[in-house]
């Protein structure tokens, strides 16, 4: 089978592989729809935290099931379904309190013993995989991952007020965190990001504002908003040198600031915002079981994110999604490969 695989930085390769054998508990999947996330672009360009070449890329997938091991009960031949990319060692201390995205000694496609999803097949454990409905897309199938990474940034936060909520960076992980805060009903929504498309898309998705921050004061706009008090939540969805101290200064006193972004690189953090207003500060990674089902409620029961996906290409085409994500030359928010058309 196919697989495309990053080779070297910035170098995507489609190789021959053989098709992965499955074991007895899990099911291998004829891949349709795969997506492109800004973790691949990390590991594309070489600055991943722990992928590094030659590896399979991907973790985003729909598909049908053509095999099942023999100890699977859930699932049938035909079956269309998607994958919560991660299996935990069922034995640390974090499993056992179901955080599997904080095991540690986590699976995940792309590591060792767990091929990437990018390929024509691809096998996992019953347990992490589910069924997307009958007239749900593979694409849309596929944006369930991201979304439950959206959808446990917001379960994170501590703070019960759901007046103002800003969200610094409005990538496919920004305008899904938009979304889920909108679906956990906060009032006020304030986007930022560079481009102007990502902003007309936070505003047509429900955001009470979106700003660009080479273009307005983006703390003193905030302060505007909510009369000089600041927002309740501030999430970090993108990476930039001064972006946690932007968060901080445009949040309220006792109020919160979640890191969702991998900031690769090490950037200067202000700390006296945190301790004069008493700010706390978070971090949120992946998804526990519970965000990745809740995330498959929200799009099994009709959750339009079709506007999302903005670019569809062909297998032999992933290098240049990923420079599509990479570069912003055109309008983008998600690539979706098409394994199989
Ligand atoms: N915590 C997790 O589990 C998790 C999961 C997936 C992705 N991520 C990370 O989240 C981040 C966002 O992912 P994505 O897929 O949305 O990436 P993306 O590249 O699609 O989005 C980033 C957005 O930030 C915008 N941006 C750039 N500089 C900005 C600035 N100074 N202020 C505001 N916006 C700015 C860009 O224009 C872009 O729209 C990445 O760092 C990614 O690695 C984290
Ligand atoms: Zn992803
Ligand atoms: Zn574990």
């Amino acid at each position: 089978m196919k697989a495309a695989y990053v080779v070297d930085e910035c170098k995507v390769e489609i190789k021959d592989i053989d098709v992965p054998r499955i074991k007895d508990n899990e099911v291998l999947i004829k891949v349709k729809t795969v997506g492109v996330c800004g973790s691949d672009l990390h590991l594309y360009k070489g600055t991943h935290a722990f992928r590094k070449p030659p590896v399979i890329l991907g973790h985003e997938v729909a598909g049908d099931i053509v095999e099942v091991g023999k100890n699977v009960t859930k699932f049938k031949v035909g079956d269309r379904v998607t994958v919560e990319p991660h299996i935990g060692c069922g034995e640390c201390e974090y499993c056992e309190k179901d955080l599997v995205n904080l095991c540690l000694n986590k699976k995940a496609p792309g590591t060792p013993g767990w091929i990437g999803t990018f390929a024509e097949y691809f096998n996992a454990p019953e347990e992490v995989v589910y069924k997307i409905g009958d007239n749900i897309s593979y694409e849309l199938g596929t944006l369930i991952e991201p979304l439950a990474v959206a959808v446990h940034a917001i379960d994170r936060i501590s703070v019960s007020e759901k007046d103002t909520i800003a969200i610094l960076g409005s990538g496919t992980i920004g305008l899904l965190t938009l979304v889920a805060a909108r679906e956990a009903g906060y009032k006020n929504i304030i986007c930022t990001d560079t481009q102007q498309f990502n902003l007309d898309m936070a505003l047509q998705q429900g955001a009470t504002l979106a700003l660009n921050p080479l273009e307005v004061d983006v703390v003193e706009k905030v302060k505007e908003l909510t009369n000089g008090r600041g927002v309740d939540v501030a999430l970090v969805c993108a990476g930039a040198p001064g972006i946690v101290d932007q968060a901080s200064s445009m949040t309220r006193r006792r109020g919160e600031v979640g890191i969702v972004a991998m900031i690769t690189e090490k950037i200067p953090v202000n700390t006296y915002n945190f301790v004069f207003n008493e700010i706390s500060l978070f971090g949120a990674m992946t998804y526990e079981t519970k965000d990745f089902e809740k995330a498959m409620e929200m799009v099994n029961e009709g959750l339009d994110l079709n506007a999302f996906i903005t670019q569809r290409l062909p297998f032999a085409e992933t290098e240049h999604g990923l420079s599509i994500l990479d570069e912003k030359k055109e309008n983008v928010v998600k690539v979706i490969i098409e394994v199989e058309k």
